[in-house]
């Protein structure tokens, strides 16, 4: 049973971190969503609701779960006893900042192995801070995030 762990802030989750969920979740037999509390950061959206709109995005796919840590990721990883990390690929400008997440995970822990999945075309320009920026603004979210995620901005921002 090859579980892999999906890491992110989810402030809040996009249609492009579910596109990676779901096709994670055909390649691995359980995909654990790990929502990062960082204490150094300040998120529109506090941990319990970051992980409930997930838990509530996913409901439909069985064999993934939702689960909120602290600290490092690796140690996390290791935790849930896989050694499988995650991360979607949009444009080339994310590719430094992964490659050097990846690179430095694996010199604190070398079992520690990050698969990318390139992002679906359609959310390739896509990012939980464009959507808080055009929620502010009354854009229409379908097509961005989740259907139960458009309400929870709505209310958050308003
Ligand atoms: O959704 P994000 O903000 O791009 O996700 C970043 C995340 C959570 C994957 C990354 O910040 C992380 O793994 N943080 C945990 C702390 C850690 O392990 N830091 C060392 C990695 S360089």
């Amino acid at each position: 049973m090859v579980v892999a762990v999906y890491p992110g802030s989810f402030d809040p989750v996009t249609l492009g971190h579910y596109d990676i969920i779901r096709r994670s979740a055909k390649i691995f037999d359980h995909v654990i969503v790990g929502v990062l509390n960082n204490t150094a950061k300040t998120p529109l959206f506090s941990l319990e609701e970051r992980v409930k709109m997930l838990e509530d995005a996913v409901m439909d796919i069985d064999n993934v779960s939702v689960e909120s840590f602290e600290g490092l990721l690796v140690d996390f990883v290791k935790q849930k006893k896989t050694n499988v990390v995650i991360r979607g690929l949009r444009a080339l400008t994310d590719f430094d900042l992964e490659m050097q997440m990846a690179q430095s995970n694996r010199i604190v822990a070398p079992e520690v192995d990050t698969v990318f999945l390139s992002t679906s075309i359609e959310y390739s320009y896509l990012s939980s801070s464009t959507v808080k920026e055009y929620a502010k603004y009354g854009v229409d979210l379908k097509g961005f995030v989740p259907e139960c995620v458009i309400s929870k901005l709505i209310d958050k921002l308003s």
